[in-house]
């Protein structure tokens, strides 16, 4: 192929009331990328197109666009690798998504910022510096649990593709939730307790949906869904009760108590009267449905034998007193650094890390 099209958003809020898509055609260079294409349109054919870059090696994290549907950094994206993986001679660039766009490819990072301030992204330090003048230190043990998580270069891909957050705005999001457990899981840190708190204010680390795509669209491999979960588990282990663990308390009680669960009383046993009472619309709309049972709101029927339930629940809470799993046993899995660059290496190194 000698020839492609870079398809470009554009848009300029003091001029235009909707977005267009511009068709710009470029000769294929080898080597070239979606910022030398984007360059080279500015340069030749159209100097009003607006784009933002910077390091030009994907380091900083300005670039990140979306190229044919999902956030990419423009740097780092070659034009004639994509042009075969997509099969096409058309290759359509949009700014990332979820964010307000400033003008063309430029989004505005000020919410952003304005969500990871929350969790205070910054070191806290839990004691003061050595007295001899040293640095702060830490084991290599204790460093490789935020090696991954210290890689993000804030270029907001993760929070361009992230599910939750098309739906939720108040989702803080794969960037932020993935920069308080970078400083939460810091060992060197003394604001631990207050970072989680913050995610987990108004059930905020529940709100994703575990599709998984901020850890397959991050260029830095820095896992932010992973990190999530690494969040959860630490929130556990501080004592805090997490709304996905009172979920499982009311279903657990339910079932013991009834043989059945009761998802009338559910959302008020979980969330309170307040929080209950919200899912009201919900619902009206499932009795209009068909699919509410008027005596569960009274507590609703018990299943026969519910005895025999009952037993193995006994059953059961004997055999945990013997098994007595505890979290810090997984820790080492849930810890564990899951970049495929790092396999790489170590398996170059002869498997050593
Ligand atoms: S896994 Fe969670 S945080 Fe990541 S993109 Fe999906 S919803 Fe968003
Ligand atoms: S976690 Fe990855 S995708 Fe998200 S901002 Fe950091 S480097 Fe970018
Ligand atoms: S220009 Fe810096 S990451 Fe692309």
């Amino acid at each position: 192929m000698e020839k492609f099209n870079l398809r470009v958003f554009r848009y300029d809020p003091t001029r235009d009331e909707e977005p267009t898509y511009k068709i710009y055609t470029l000769p294929v260079e080898k080597g070239m990328t979606i910022l030398a294409a984007l360059f080279k349109v500015k340069e030749e054919q159209d100097p009003s197109l607006s784009f933002r870059y910077n390091c030009r090696a994907a380091i900083c994290g300005s670039c990140a666009v979306r190229i044919n549907g999902h956030a990419k950094l423009a740097c780092k994206e070659q034009v004639t690798k994509l042009l075969e993986q997509f099969e096409t001679d058309t290759l359509t660039v949009e700014p990332a998504g979820n964010i307000k766009v400033l003008k063309d490819l430029i989004f505005d990072m000020d919410w952003v910022i304005e969500k990871m301030k929350k969790v205070k992204p910054w070191f806290i330090p839990k004691e003061p510096p050595p007295a001899d003048g040293t640095e702060y230190r830490q084991s290599p043990e204790e460093h490789a649990r935020i090696d991954y998580a210290s890689d993000c270069i804030l270029c907001a891909s993760c929070m361009s593709d992230c599910n939750a957050l098309s739906v939720n705005e108040e989702f803080l999001g794969p960037l932020v939730l993935s920069k308080a457990y970078r400083f939460a899981a810091d060992s060197r840190d003394g604001a631990k307790r207050e970072r989680l708190e913050a995610v987990l204010d108004k059930f905020n680390l529940e709100w994703c949906v575990r599709c998984w795509e901020c850890t397959t669209r991050c260029p830095k491999e820095v896992q932010p869904y992973e990190n999530i979960i690494r969040l959860r588990i630490m929130a556990a282990e501080e004592g805090y009760k997490t709304p996905g663990e009172i979920h499982a308390e009311v279903f657990e009680k339910d079932i013991l108590n009834r043989g059945l669960l009761n998802e009338m009383l559910l959302p008020f046993k979980q969330e309170g009267l307040v929080g209950g009472l919200k899912r009201a619309p919900f619902g009206i709309r499932m009795f209009f449905k068909g699919k509410v049972n008027i005596a569960d709101f009274f507590g609703g029927h018990t299943i026969p034998r519910i005895e025999e339930v009952q037993t193995i629940y006994e059953k059961v809470e004997e055999k945990k007193k013997d098994i007595n799993i505890r979290i810090p046993q997984i820790l080492g899995l849930v810890y564990e650094d899951k970049r495929k660059s790092k396999k790489k290496e170590s398996s170059q190194n002869g498997g050593e890390q």
